[in-house]
């Protein structure tokens, strides 16, 4: 298939673009069209069998880079919404250190190619090891792709189709939420399944998933100009901090690999909690820090989090609710996007990360969608 840029600089600023796209050909694929809270089925609809469901007792999630990180926000909204305790491993490091066998486990692999060795790997081990012993240890494989017909698609009899298209940068970004898409719809079908939420909750989650692309639409159109200005003042900055909390600690962990990836910065990605053990003996006016702080129950953890950072001269960039007079007050600069709740925000915040990411790489002059050193994927070990 030949793909083209259509007018945008890169493939990787299209693709930024194409998210909303995304999201909604997942909600179609995800969801029953017609799911009304009194009918006695679930709203979603991933033709998952019963049998990789059923008694289960363990999530284990295996990936490598951006997946991994889908991966950690699959793990929360796993914990949180379906009550299921979830292990999140790098595919590199379980291969060679695997996690003692669980009874009733679902092994999840995330690769948005398909092709990744390490994960591919890790998957067969798995399969192995748990060949031959008693059924409650029996493997129950699933995978996230984008590319069903992948070589993943031979080693997991059943695939969850992310629906994000060919994707050519080399820095994954649509990739990246239509994984997250899966995981907000594979947990919301075991909750329900498993009768941990309830069908107000239930309900409430779904419109906000619905709201999700025209909310990327509008921090595309009212951010970009913006973002794209701020990074004149990056021509010289060697380092950068991303913070989060809870569900978006990933992005902050994802935000910093964009960066890392394709400007060559050096970028570290940290629960904002956890800055007082470390990272802070790094900052000064030449650190900047990117906070993400959205309304929950972490909101003004973050906020003081980040006005420690303030008191050593650090740079202070927000991604904060639109018209939040507290985080207006906090942040020298802010990258708002719409108020939705804690729990559904990293499809938000994510996007701001992926321009910032993209300008300041831009404006350097990079080749944004090769990076030197870095494949689309890596088929080797
Ligand atoms: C490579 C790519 C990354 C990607 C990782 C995992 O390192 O450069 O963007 O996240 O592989 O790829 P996968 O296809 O398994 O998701």
């Amino acid at each position: 298939v030949q793909v083209e840029k259509q007018g945008f600089k890169h493939f990787m600023l299209k693709e930024i673009y194409e998210q909303p796209g995304v999201v909604r050909a997942c909600l179609e694929a995800y969801l029953h069209p017609d799911w009304h809270p009194d009918k006695d089925t679930s709203p979603i609809n991933l033709a998952i069998p019963a049998s990789l469901y059923d008694d289960l007792e363990h999530v284990q999630i295996l990936a490598c880079g951006t997946s991994w990180h889908a991966a950690l926000v699959g793990k929360y909204l796993l914990e949180q919404l379906a009550g299921i305790p979830t292990m999140v491993q790098y595919a590199s490091e379980f291969r060679y250190a695997p996690t003692p066998l669980t009874v009733n486990t679902l092994t999840i692999g995330v690769t948005q190619s398909g092709e990744t060795a390490d994960t591919l790997a890790a998957l067969a081990m798995e399969k192995k090891r748990r060949e031959g012993k008693p059924s409650q240890f029996q493997v129950r494989l699933l995978g996230i792709s984008n590319r069903p017909e992948s070589s993943l698609g031979h080693l997991v009899p059943q695939i969850i189709e992310t629906h994000a298209g060919m994707e050519i940068g080399v820095a994954a970004t649509k990739t990246f939420v239509s994984q997250l898409m899966a995981f907000y719809c594979l947990a919301l079908d075991l909750a329900y399944r498993r009768q941990t939420i309830s069908a107000t909750r239930l309900e409430e989650i779904l419109v906000g998933l619905r709201q999700l692309p025209a909310q990327i639409e509008l921090i595309l159109e009212s951010q970009e100009r913006y973002i794209e200005q701020l990074t004149h003042d990056f021509a010289e900055t060697k380092d950068f901090i991303f913070l989060g909390r809870g569900i978006n600690f990933p992005i902050a962990l994802e935000g910093a690999l964009k960066l890392k990836e394709i400007s060559y910065i050096h970028a570290e990605g940290y629960p904002a909690g956890e800055m007082k053990h470390g990272p802070i003996a790094l900052l000064d006016a030449k650190v900047p820090v990117v906070a993400i702080a959205m309304p929950g129950n972490v909101y003004e953890k973050v906020l003081s989090n980040a006005q420690e950072a303030k008191a050593r001269d650090s740079r202070l960039i927000g991604v904060t609710p639109m018209n939040d007079p507290e985080a207006a007050e906090t942040f020298d600069d802010l990258l708002p996007v719409p108020a939705v709740e804690e729990l559904l925000s990293p499809i938000l915040t994510v996007i701001p990360l992926q321009l910032l990411a993209y300008h300041i790489a831009a404006r350097r002059g990079l080749d944004v969608d090769q990076p030197r050193n870095l494949a689309k994927s890596v088929t080797v070990e």
